[in-house]
């Protein structure tokens, strides 16, 4: 038996506006939908509100017109973000608005502290999470003196150790070295997570995701440039210029 049930998607945004006070506008009657198991990258210019978006669906900013449904409900208050901030996991384009905390076990066990779970069950989960960024024996590091690098894979490790169901990952390989992009590159294929990742890096997108868009006027579209490049180099006809209908 065919199942005709239409999954709901996990985000729904329909016609959203949105501009700074006394801007122009940045979102400008955007549509999208993000469904469970999507991996979805986000290519646009500088200046094309990727970084806006996101906040919109963490409630740090609010849309100026238009709906935003997140998990099949309706999102305008702030006490409507409490169970969004748990289950989606945001990291910030700039990793200072991330961390806060003196030491990066601090850090990385806040969220799980938030959730409800114990001091040595948090510390546990954030020593278990900073392990599999690498970054054993970086627990009691001052998080103001990391370098940046340290600094973007302790930040995805406090949103890691929340076990969101969703990923939002504003420019996650900004500052990080090839070894490091690639592990990082490994670890998310391996996630089984519903994920939009904002990146510049095409063969970074390439890697991680089965689709991308990007926004223009306000708008999001679908971008086919970076999984038909993909597509070509994985070609069996390698290299060979050839044609696709
Ligand atoms: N707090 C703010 N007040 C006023 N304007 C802002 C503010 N934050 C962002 N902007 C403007 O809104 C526009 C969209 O910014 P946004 O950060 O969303 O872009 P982006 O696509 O993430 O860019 P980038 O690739 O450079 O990170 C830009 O023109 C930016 O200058
Ligand atoms: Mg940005």
């Amino acid at each position: 038996m065919t199942d005709t049930h239409q999954p709901s998607p996990l985000i729904a945004m329909r016609g959203v506006c949105f501009n700074y006070p006394g801007g122009p506008p940045i979102l400008n009657d955007l549509d999208f939908e993000l469904f469970r198991g999507e991996r979805v990258g986000l290519v646009a210019p500088n200046g094309s509100g990727k970084t806006t978006l996101f906040h919109i669906l963490m409630g740090l900013l609010k849309p100026c017109a238009g709906e935003v449904r997140i998990f099949g409900r309706p999102v305008h208050r702030e006490q409507d973000f409490i169970e969004v901030r748990q289950r989606i996991g945001m990291l910030f384009q700039d990793a200072d608005d991330q961390l806060f905390s003196p030491t990066v076990l601090e850090d990385v066990a806040f969220g799980p502290l938030n959730l409800g779970k114990s001091r040595e069950e948090a510390a546990t989960i954030a020593r278990r999470t900073l392990a599999r960024l690498g970054l054993e024996g970086f627990e009691n590091r001052v998080t103001f003196r990391l370098s940046g690098g340290e600094k973007r894979l302790v930040s995805l490790a406090t949103v890691l150790a929340m076990e969101p169901e969703v990923l939002l990952l504003d420019e996650p390989t900004t500052g990080l070295d090839d070894k490091t992009r690639h592990t990082l590159t490994h670890l998310i294929v391996a996630f089984d997570l519903t994920y939009v990742l904002i990146s510049h890096n095409v063969p970074f997108l390439a890697a991680t995701t089965d689709k991308t868009y990007s926004m223009e006027g306000g708008r999001i579209l679908l971008d086919e440039t970076v999984h038909f490049h993909e597509h070509v180099h994985a070609h069996r006809h390698g290299q060979v210029p050839h044609q696709h209908e």
